[in-house]
Order: C-alpha cells, then structure tokens, then sequence
C-alpha cells in the first residue's frame, strides 16, 4: 500500500470514528435507555444499517458501560451482502441471520424490546427493478413486526419502541406553497406511476402504524427521513451523490442525468442516525417526524459543483459537470422538483438538532468514497 492511500485510509477512519462519537455523545439518553435490552434490526445490512449497527457496538465498546444493548440484525441481502457485515460479523457480540421480512417473523431469535424496520430497498433505480419486493417489505414485513409486537403486548419483556422507516416521498412532489413541507402536508402523489410501488407503500405502511398504535395502544413510531447521504451509502446505489462520487473517483467528467434544477436538502448521516434513535425513544406513540435539514436547499447542479470544488481540494479532481440523457425513459418520471422540509417537529419534541454542514459531510463522504475503492463495483 503506498503512502497516499495509506493516508486515506487513515482519514477516512478517522471520519468514521469521530462520526460514530458524535452519534453516541448526542444520543447518549435515547442509547442508556436501550442498554440492557435486545434491539431488532431489520434490513440492518443497508446504508442506514451501517451507522446504526456501527453506532450501537461503539456505545456496547465502551468497558465503562456494565450494560451492553444486544443487537440482532436480520436482511435478506437482496442488495448484496456488504463487506462491513462480513467484518462485523467476526465481532462475535453481533448476531446476524438472513431472513426476508416478509416472512413470518422468527420467533426463536428471542423478545426484542426495541425494533427498528430499515428493510426496504431505498434507490428508484433498484426499488423499480422490483416494485413487488418493495411493496411487500413495506406493507406484509411491517405487518409481520406490528403482529410480533402485539403478541408481545401483555408480556413482561413487551416491546418498548418499534420505528418504520416511511420517507419524504410520502409528500409526492409537493405545491410550491407547502414547500418547506410540514408533517401536516397531505401529499401529491401519483398511486399509479414508476415510483408508486415505493410512495403508496410507504403510505399504507404510516397507515397500519398509525391504526396498531392507537387501536392496540402499541409503541410505534414513524420517520419520514430526507436525503440522508454520507460514508456507508454503496457507490453503485444509483442515488445522485453516490453516482456523482463514483464519476469523480473514477476520475471523469460529472454525468447529470437531468437538467440540473431539481433541489434538495441533504442531511448528513450522523445527525439523522441521531435523529432516528430519538424517534423510536421519545416519539409519540403513532406520530410520524420529518427527519432532514432545512437548508442549504440546492439544486443538482450546485451539489454537483460543490463536489467538484471538494474533490480539487482534497484530490486534485479537475473533470466538468456534463449533461446526458439518462438510457432509463423512466429515470425522471415523477421526480419530484423541489424537496425541503420543516423539521419544527422534530426539534420541539425530541431536542433533535442536525449541525453538520453540508460542505463538512460532502468532505468526509468523499473521502470514505475514496477510500472505499471497493464500493465502486459493489
Ligand atoms: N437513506 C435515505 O435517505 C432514505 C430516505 C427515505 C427513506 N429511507 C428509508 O429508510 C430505510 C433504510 O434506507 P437505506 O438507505 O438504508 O436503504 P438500503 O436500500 O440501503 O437498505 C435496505 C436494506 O433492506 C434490505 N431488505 C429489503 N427488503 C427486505 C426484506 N424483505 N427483508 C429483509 N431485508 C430486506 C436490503 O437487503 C438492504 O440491506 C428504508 O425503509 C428506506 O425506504 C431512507
């Protein structure tokens, strides 16, 4: 290994381990509450699967702590099995069993207390490929966990806190005067369309949690999350920053596969992970949260330019931002133009307050890309 990549290696743990730090000194109250109990995640193996699990064996690492909280993960590797799990799984204080969700739900893994649902297959490309999938780990594998939880109701190790992850799309692509958009917006969404399979299932999924909670009384919480980006997020997910990250290290020009003026807000890894455990702690019981950041809303074009000026810096990048028609006919269809949320919420009644500066998370993304060659054909 030569001296370069040897440095980045280096900084890219680095960013990793300061990340992870921040996420257990920020949701220090919401992980003591956990210490001690067995927490469930499901589709553990994806890009927010990589903080969370990373996070939680970070706070059990800790020799000061007496009481570890016992992880369990589970996911059917449909978008492959990553090398963090297999490195992780060497760690023998890390159980993990391929299971499909949507199956019945393995009860001989034990009573969870805490439950996170993370399993569903979150890139347009790849959630189009498989529209049927999607659905189904939304709507039977959500059923699945909210039976499980019900039929623990009334039992001693009951469970606490189980978290869907539902998403921004829900709000479909918003008129303009409900952008910024609260969680009261309604939605403009298209029940029939390419992305339909990801948006109305995600819907119906808020539904069931929010009939299970009030019908049954159950713990269950909701977040939408906004365009979380940063290290773990695979560079051949086919999302925008990891397409541009992948045309940079490969050292070519930026492809942009729209006309550059569709925005959005993006929210740093660490901060919305922080976000998420406050949720399955302190959320309401049947209320959904808007997780993201309020701003910079910037358009493709400018995050593109904003990646191109980092790469200069860190690596000597020097390609151009090109535009091209994406071979997907599908690739733009109900797109939606502008995502920015309001996150007074969230704020309010969890104390959640994201602080990561686009430009910093930008940076340590790319450098993870970088030193994560690998990724590049995930
Ligand atoms: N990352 C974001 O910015 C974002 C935005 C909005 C919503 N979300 C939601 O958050 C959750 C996690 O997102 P992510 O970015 O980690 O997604 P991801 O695509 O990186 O990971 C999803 C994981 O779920 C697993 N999975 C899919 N179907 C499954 C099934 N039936 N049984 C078991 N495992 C299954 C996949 O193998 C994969 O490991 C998803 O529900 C997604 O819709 C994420």
């Amino acid at each position: 290994m030569d001296e370069l990549t040897e440095k980045i290696i280096e900084a890219a743990d680095d960013v990793i381990d300061r990340d992870l730090k921040y996420i257990c000194d920020r949701a220090k109250p919401e992980l003591m509450k956990m210490a001690g109990k067995k927490l469930l995640i499901v589709g553990g193996a994806g890009f927010l699967g990589y903080y969370f699990i990373q996070s939680v064996l970070n706070w059990n690492a800790d020799k000061y702590k007496k009481q570890k909280i016992e992880l369990t993960v589970i996911d059917n590797f449909s978008r492959g099995f990553p090398d963090f799990i297999s490195e992780l799984k060497k760690n023998k204080k890390l159980k993990v069993f391929e299971h499909d969700i949507t199956e019945p739900f393995p009860k001989h893994l034990g009573d969870f207390q805490f439950v996170i649902h993370a399993a569903s297959i979150a890139s347009p490309i790849f959630y189009r490929l498989n529209p049927i999938e999607t659905m189904d780990a939304n709507v039977t594998g959500l059923r699945r966990l909210l039976d499980y939880c019900l039929g623990q109701k009334d039992k001693e190790n009951k469970v606490e806190g189980l978290l869907f992850f539902s998403t921004s799309e829900i709000y479909g692509d918003p008129q303009k005067e409900f952008i910024p958009t609260s969680e009261n917006y309604r939605g403009n969404v298209s029940c029939t369309g390419p992305r339909a399979c990801y948006d109305e299932s995600k819907r119906f999924g808020e539904t069931l949690c929010v009939n299970f909670a009030n019908q049954y009384g159950l713990p269950i919480k909701v977040a939408r999350p906004f365009n979380n980006y940063g290290p773990g997020l695979k560079i051949s997910d086919r999302r925008v920053l990891p397409d541009f990250a992948r045309n940079i290290i490969s050292g070519e020009d930026i492809i942009m596969l729209s006309d550059g003026t569709p925005s959005r807000t993006f929210c740093y890894i660490s901060d919305a992970i922080i976000g998420y455990f406050k949720i399955l702690i302190n959320g309401r019981h049947g209320e959904a949260y808007n997780i993201g950041v309020e701003e910079p809303e910037i358009s493709m074009l400018e995050l593109a330019k904003r990646l191109s000026l980092i790469s200069k810096e860190l690596f000597g990048y020097n390609g151009k931002v090109i535009t091209k028609k994406s071979e997907d006919i599908e690739y733009l269809t109900d797109n939606p133009n502008r995502r920015c949320p309001i996150i007074n919420k969230a704020r309010r009644e969890l104390g959640y307050n994201p602080e990561i500066e686009l430009n910093e998370g930008l940076r340590r993304s790319l450098i993870w890309y970088k030193a994560n060659h690998q990724a590049i054909n995930a």
